[in-house]
């Protein structure tokens, strides 16, 4: 595409720190939004900073700006001052369980700071293409209706049909969600609104597990890159219910943003695509932890707890059918294996205190 100017919401995070290598690598402006909130909401291990650093040595047109997306008056100066022409909203509370104990906080960073950027882009620069990173807990627990049946490592889907997994068609309400999915959900539909009620190029892309080597893992929040982490560096981790068999998939930090960039050049207002790992990427919890342990070659610590987290899924896999319906170009590019491996050599330079520079980034 032609030069663009492209702003990026949790810019120090995993996806907005992807965006900002790949479109600042095709030559783009690219203004960053990140005020290191991770580190408010699971301390010191959650911290971004070492990723702003990184981004700021790779990159040759990118402008960071410390700058909280509830803050209206800051955005309004921000957008008043640059024409952007894609907006990639990535900033968020992004742990199910943590919005437990911060029920105010999570909802004004997921779905006022939502709203406020929306509604900037709408009175400023009304033509972007505004992409809105949601959540596959906006289903709530509806997803755990499908039959399952129990397999040695791993749940199952039982019926033929449901086996690519869960489409757009699921139900969002009715369904217990945690307070995160129900923040999300309301920044989903306002997304939606701002794309089907005023015509805007709104895309909505809820979101499996997102994983990938640029990812400050913590417990609450990333789940292999924290598996990882705790197989490298030691420690204890814990598996809540579900017999350890509960099945996640995994997508790419690298696939998420080229399935934004398919959707940047090709808008479609108001529309809503699943998008995780698929079944080719998915993977339990015990498998998890046999692959880390094999790639390790050490036996890794970790704890059952019966009960489940509220609201868990159980065996969520992302139907992928109509996102590739609507852009054929886009398809996975890095498999299980490959994610294990960039996260497995990341871990190992972190616990060494070596930071990765451009030849491990998180893409191939
Ligand atoms: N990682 C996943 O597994 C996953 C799964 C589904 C959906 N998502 C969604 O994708 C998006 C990106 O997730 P991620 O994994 O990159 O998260 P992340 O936590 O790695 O990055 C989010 C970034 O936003 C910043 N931030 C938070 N609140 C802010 C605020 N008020 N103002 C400015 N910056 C703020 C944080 O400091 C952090 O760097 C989020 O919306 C998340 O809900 C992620």
């Amino acid at each position: 595409m032609p030069t663009k100017t492209i702003l990026v919401t949790g810019s120090s995070g995993l996806i907005g720190s992807e965006a900002v290598e790949h479109f600042d690598r095709q030559g783009h402006e690219v203004h960053g939004i990140d005020n290191n909130m991770r580190a408010v909401f699971f301390g010191d291990q959650g911290d971004t900073t070492w990723n702003l650093e990184r981004l700021r040595r790779l990159t040759k047109n990118f402008t960071h700006h410390n700058l909280d997306i509830r803050d209206r008056i800051a955005l309004e100066t921000l957008f008043h001052s640059h024409s952007f022409d894609l907006i990639i909203h990535c900033a968020a509370q992004p742990s199910h369980d943590k919005a437990r104990d911060i029920p105010i906080l999570d909802f004004e960073v997921n779905a006022l700071g939502t709203v406020n950027l929306l509604e900037a882009t709408r009175l400023h620069c009304p033509k972007a293409v505004f992409v809105f990173l949601s959540t596959n807990k906006v289903y709530g627990d509806a997803p755990n209706e499908v039959p399952l049946r129990e397999l040695e490592t791993r749940w199952e889907y039982q019926r033929p049909e449901d086996y690519n997994g869960i489409d757009e068609n699921c139900r969002i309400d009715r369904s217990l969600h945690s307070l995160f999915g129900a923040s999300k959900a309301s920044a989903d539909l306002m997304a939606q609104e701002y794309g089907r009620y005023f015509g805007m190029n709104v895309g909505i892309f809820r979101g499996g597990c997102l994983t990938g080597p640029s990812h400050s893992g913590v417990e609450l929040h990333g789940f292999l890159s924290y598996l990882v982490k705790v197989a490298v560096t030691g420690g204890t981790y814990s598996v809540f219910g579900y017999k350890a068999k509960q099945v996640r998939d995994n997508i790419h930090s690298h696939d998420v943003v080229r399935a934004i960039e398919e959707f940047a050049a090709n808008p479609r207002p108001g529309e809503v695509y699943n998008l995780g790992g698929s079944r080719k990427n998915s993977i339990s919890v015990l498998e998890a932890i046999a692959k880390a342990e094999q790639l390790t070659g050490r036996k890794m610590n970790w704890k059952y707890v019966e009960q489940n987290r509220i609201g868990d899924h159980i065996c969520y896999i992302s139907d992928l059918t109509k996102f590739k319906s609507h852009y054929p170009n886009w398809k996975i590019t890095i498999d299980l294996d490959e994610i294990f491996r960039q996260i497995l050599a990341d871990q190992c330079l972190r616990s060494n205190d070596v930071r990765r520079e451009p030849s491990q980034a998180g893409h191939t």
